[in-house]
């Protein structure tokens, strides 16, 4: 097996080290020969990347090189894959998503709803500028993309890059749901064969089975309509905020019983109720600047002091075991079946071309092979639709400085749906966002 060079972007996020942990469980899977950090805030990568030195040291001898830098072509050159996972405007302006909607009566969320709307104006001017440097230096490798909102970077790659076959946005949060289908049935996620079909954020799983074929969905759902439904992956188990999630999941099943739906659809399907449990004054960010950075703050600091792993808890978790096999299915041209986001092209057969949607694929050294899904129910196609053309119109009105397709856009947003109200959180939004969004006329 060939080994591989990986650059890792945005590695002073809070999720590297887990990434890192992923890594190790998986390098039979996916070999490693040097792994590169890049960011572009030295301050924030510098701990991160001096405890993965050790971590690295302990755990992954064999591989042969590891750096970290802030220099572009020293980050790409020689990559074969290149994981990207950045938050432009940090956790900062991730705040301000949610509490603006809220000030003004509506979901407040990361990337559902205006909040979403506005980290992906902040984030797609960053995209754009990853994928001409990664293509500078490393014209052939493999970049897998986790940058939120997927739906909407995801979009607006596929315009700015439409020869680009080497871009893959992929979304952990089917995964996730599948560490906990896998737990009821007493196997493992990879055990598992998903039949799925939506938006990212915005999807149904229609059936589950195992690897000999046997139809495992009845038993999922009878026991979330009857024990409910937790998360069950390391990194979100004891959260609060994750419990809730999935706990909603057996709500939607109750009134929507014939798929299984992703956890996000609760912010379109009872925004009221979401935006009724939230405190304005601790909204996710909050608590995630209090809670997991700081966990993995200290973490850092306690693996540099000591200078070895030993006694710490370090666990590979489904958000980085995710993309790691993601990326070795294509890399060894595995065949295995993930769910990601790629152009429709008919795969969705009611639904528009060139709308970029979330399904299973065989993931082979050419890329993902998505299998049809056919046509889809006019519930979810109705609702698909809406959002679909709300992020296409997001998607306008970034490449087209439109403040009118902005408001078109909000408007349509089913967290929304009232005019006055979507030019009023607009005009917060851009106030806000004075740094970061090109100028909307
Ligand atoms: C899931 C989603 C991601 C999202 C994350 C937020 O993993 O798939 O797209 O960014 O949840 O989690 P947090 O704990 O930061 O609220
Ligand atoms: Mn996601």
């Amino acid at each position: 097996m060939k080994k591989q060079n990986l650059t890792i972007v945005g590695a002073g996020s809070t999720y590297t080290i887990g990434m890192m942990m992923s890594l190790v469980a998986e390098k039979e899977v996916f070999p490693l020969k040097s792994i590169t950090f890049y960011d572009t805030d030295a301050k924030r990568q510098e701990p991160v990347a001096k405890a993965t030195e050790v971590l690295l040291r302990d755990k992954y001898p064999e591989l042969e090189e590891f750096c970290y830098t802030t220099d572009k072509k020293e980050a790409y050159q020689g990559a074969d894959f290149v994981f990207v996972q950045i938050r432009t405007g940090g956790l900062k302006m991730r705040e301000l998503d949610e509490k603006i909607p809220l000030s003004n009566g509506v979901v407040g969320q990361e990337t559902c709803g205006p909040g979403g709307f506005a980290y992906g104006m902040r984030s797609i001017k960053d995209m754009i500028e990853i994928i001409n440097d990664v293509r500078k230096y490393a014209p052939d490798a493999w970049v897998l993309n986790y940058t939120n909102p997927a739906a909407i970077v995801a979009e607006a790659l596929k315009r700015e890059f439409p020869e680009d076959k080497k871009i893959l946005n992929i979304c952990d949060m089917p995964a996730a749901i599948m560490v906990s289908y896998a737990k009821i049935l007493g196997c493992e996620i990879f055990d598992l064969v998903p039949e799925y079909f939506g938006l990212n954020h915005f999807g149904w799983f229609t059936k589950i089975s195992d690897k000999q074929g046997n139809d495992l969905t009845d038993k999922i759902k009878n026991s979330i309509l009857n024990q409910g439904f937790i998360p069950k992956d390391a990194e979100i188990l004891n959260d609060p905020s994750w419990i809730q999630t999935f706990k909603q999941v057996e709500v939607m099943l109750r009134d929507f019983p014939q798929y299984l739906p992703n956890t996000y659809l609760q912010y379109y399907l009872y925004p009221s109720k979401m935006v009724e449990k939230e405190d304005i004054e601790n909204t996710r960010a909050r608590q995630v600047i209090n809670g997991r950075e700081k966990r993995v703050q200290k973490l850092a600091k306690s693996l540099i002091s000591a200078n070895s792993t030993e006694g710490h808890e370090l666990e590979a978790d489904i958000h980085g075991r995710y993309m790691v096999r993601v990326a070795a299915s294509i890399a060894y041209n595995n065949k295995e079946t993930y769910i990601v986001i790629v152009p429709n092209n008919g795969i969705i057969s009611n639904l528009p071309k060139d709308a970029m949607v979330e399904v299973p694929a065989q993931l082979t050294n050419e890329g993902p092979k998505a299998f049809s899904v056919g046509e889809i129910p006019r519930f979810q196609k109705g609702l698909i639709e809406g959002q679909l053309a709300y992020e296409q119109l997001t998607v306008d009105a970034y490449f087209e400085n439109s403040y009118q397709l902005a408001l078109e856009a909000l408007t349509l947003n089913r967290t929304i749906v009232d005019a006055p109200l979507a030019r009023k959180i607009l005009d917060d939004l851009i106030e806000a966002n004075k740094d970061y969004f090109p100028v909307l006329k």
